[in-house]
């Protein structure tokens, strides 16, 4: 927990990937009203009606959120945006959490990958006291690990007991196998910084063809993606890289205000990606 900066108590819970926590931790927690980001990764909507809870989309600003909810996920750096929260950005949710009760979820699985740009786990900015505040990490992303669906929750203990208490209930430990292979690759960082270093190469390389074909990146700066818009529907983009052999999802995925942007994964190999900015570059020289 070293690199998070956690301090005070706090409690560490192994999860079956994240998502799997992200999908159930309404549920866990009994929360009746969840707020989300307004562009985001599905699953923490698709969390909270599994709750039957009510859902309400906010910005990042959390001095404009309603003054009471149960729950509030956020995410950065973002999926898919590669938005990251500034410090007063997290401490307005920290400050939140504490006025309102509510338990504030941080979804932190790419802090790994922020190109020298200055990120903070909430857990950081709790300064010691942890109390309803949980981050979600994620060794699918941090050490490319996806199929051991290895992950972790840490945070406020009572919140942590209260989780572990209903969920080996349900079945959900995570294999001891799993959990060594984790604690091997939480032990070493030069790996992660390899794989940072590589993704930052192919934002290179892709951003240039891109603004090239005359689309505008935004955010962008962490994480896994390039988000970006050529102000047109997310569908013709979508089309238009498809007719190129390339594959991007729509930005309606991730809610209705993304209906106008593409999130572009930085996932292909470095050879995939060179030929993939060749082909824009050619397709607008066509
Ligand atoms: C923001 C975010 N959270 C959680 C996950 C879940 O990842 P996993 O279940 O592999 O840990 C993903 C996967 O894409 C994600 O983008």
């Amino acid at each position: 927990m070293g690199t998070l900066g956690a301090s005070g108590d706090f409690d560490v819970l192994p999860t079956i990937g994240s998502k799997e926590l992200v999908a159930l931790l309404a549920y866990l927690l009994e929360a009746k009203s969840v707020l989300i980001p307004e562009i985001a990764y599905p699953t923490y909507k698709v969390g909270a009606l599994l709750a039957r809870a009510e859902v309400l989309e906010v910005g990042i600003d959390a001095n404009s959120w309603p003054k009471r909810a149960d729950l509030a996920w956020i995410n950065s750096p973002s999926n898919p945006t590669g938005r990251v929260h500034s410090k007063g950005e997290l401490e307005a949710c920290l400050a939140w959490a504490r006025k309102s009760g509510a338990t504030l979820a941080s979804d932190e699985c790419y802090l790994p990958f922020t190109n020298g740009i200055k990120a903070q786990s909430i857990l950081a900015i709790a300064n010691g006291d942890n109390t309803s505040v949980l981050a979600v990490h994620s060794l699918s992303k941090r050490s490319n690990m996806a199929g051991y669906r290895g992950a972790f929750v840490a945070g406020d203990p009572k919140l942590i007991a209260q989780l572990l208490e209903i969920r080996k209930h349900m079945g959900m430990m995570l294999p001891l196998p799993i959990q060594k292979s984790m604690a091997i690759a939480l032990s070493d960082q030069s790996h992660v910084d390899k794989q940072a270093g590589r993704y930052q190469a192919r934002r290179e390389v892709l951003a240039k063809a891109l603004v090239a074909a005359g689309f505008k990146i935004e955010f962008s700066e962490a994480g896994l993606y390039i988000w970006c818009s050529r102000d047109e529907k997310d569908w013709d983009s979508v089309d238009w890289f498809a007719e190129l052999g390339i594959l991007v999802t729509p930005g309606s995925f991730y809610g209705s205000k993304g209906n106008r942007y593409v999130r572009i994964a930085l996932t292909a190999s470095d050879e995939n990606i060179s030929s993939a900015a060749s082909r824009i570059v050619a397709a607008v020289n066509r």
